[in-house]
């Protein structure tokens, strides 16, 4: 029998997506258009202004993820979409399309869930079996979750307040970094892993976030205030304008990622420690999957490797192309959901559905 192909589009941030993949894991075709330069030079993502970009760049992006895959599209098993969460007017573009798409060539459609099609990117890479723990950490979005099944997750924790790779962003705006000849191009996240190389993280010292909080849920709020304040404290003393270069940038970048990561490991240890106790992970070798576009700070890696080591468990972390948004992820869930038969709408059933 021929292999099952699954076109997948994403369009709940950022990044406007798509491509086939087929039941294997095999990526037939894709395509990706990012909009994070635009947003960089308007320091963040304006909503309208995202989805007039995806309105753009929808039609061409699906069409060269179908032309490299040479798959007619009466060929595909399914169109997948992302549905939730996300920016409502992001996501109505991939929607919409997605809606008219299928109506035409007369296509199932399986919505898709943002976070669930990150956890199980790594499936598609290599064989993983539920469950499995797995940190999602980017600019929107911070959980830790058991995933028992490919729509059965077990949410341990979240965010209370914004995402690391938000804090990491606006932490690196207040420090001017796209100023720095080095860091122009690059993500704030991006831009303080690389001075952090260069600082010494004990010059400052931040407090961990939630070290009193017997949960596995996380905070970075307090830690963007305390950077906050430090920079204020510094620039006062340097006598320079606000937002100008400091002298200690290398180290504040270095304590505040340091800071991050210990708030990230101490979570994720509490998670393992929990799981453990519960019974909730298999006993021979269980996994934590490590994901998301703050997933490829190595500094981050290395700091969860040690948690992993300590508790006997394996660390996974899919490479940094499949950390962050893409059509690939949405499109493999797809093959995911199609093969359990879970949230499969049949042609003609209306798209705007969306899934628990
Ligand atoms: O997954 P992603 O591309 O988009 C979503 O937010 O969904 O993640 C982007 C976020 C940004 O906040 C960026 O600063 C952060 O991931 N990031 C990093 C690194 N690369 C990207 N944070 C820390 N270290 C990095 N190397
Ligand atoms: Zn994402």
């Amino acid at each position: 029998a021929l292999s099952r192909l699954v076109l997948g589009i994403e369009t709940s941030c950022d990044e406007t997506g798509a491509a086939v993949v087929d039941e294997a894991g095999e990526i037939l075709g894709e395509s990706l258009c990012s909009q994070k330069d635009v947003h960089l030079r308007t320091g963040g993502i304006i909503p309208t202004v995202a989805q007039q970009l995806h309105r753009e760049n929808i039609e061409r992006v699906v069409r060269e993820a179908l032309e490299r895959s040479g798959v007619d599209p009466g060929r595909l098993s399914a169109v997948a979409t992302t549905v939730k969460p996300g920016l409502a007017l992001s996501l109505g573009v991939g929607l919409e399309f997605s809606r008219r798409f299928v109506r035409q060539h007369g296509k199932p459609f399986i919505p898709i869930h943002h976070m669930e099609a990150h956890a199980l990117t790594i499936r598609m890479l290599q064989p993983v079996a539920f469950p499995f723990l797995v940190l999602l950490v980017s600019g929107g979005h911070s959980l830790l979750a058991v995933a028992r099944g490919v729509d059965d997750f077990l949410l341990l924790g979240h965010t209370l307040d914004e995402a690391p790779g938000d804090t990491l962003d606006k932490v690196a705006r207040r420090l001017s970094l796209t100023k720095h000849p080095q860091c122009s191009e690059l993500s704030g996240g991006q831009a303080i892993e690389l001075l952090a190389k260069l600082g010494d993280r004990r010059r400052f010292k931040f407090t961990t976030p939630m070290g009193q909080t017997h949960d596995c849920c996380f905070s970075f709020a307090g830690l963007r205030n305390q950077v906050t304040m430090t920079i204020l404290k510094k620039e006062a003393e340097e006598g320079v304008k606000q937002g100008t270069l400091l002298s200690c940038v290398n180290d504040i970048a270095a304590a505040t990622q340091h800071t991050v990561a210990c708030h990230l490991a101490k979570r994720a240890h509490r998670a393992i420690l929990f799981c453990k106790a519960n019974g909730l992970l298999p006993s021979g070798s269980p996994t934590l999957v490590l994901s998301g576009g703050v997933a490829s700070n190595q500094y981050i890696r290395k700091a969860l490797s040690i948690i992993t080591e300590t508790t006997g468990l394996q660390l996974l972390c899919p490479p940094a192309k499949f950390c962050t948004d893409n059509g690939v992820m949405i499109a493999w869930n797809g093959v995911e959901r199609l093969r359990e038969g879970r949230g499969v709408l049949p042609p003609h059933v209306d798209v705007s559905y969306e899934p628990k």
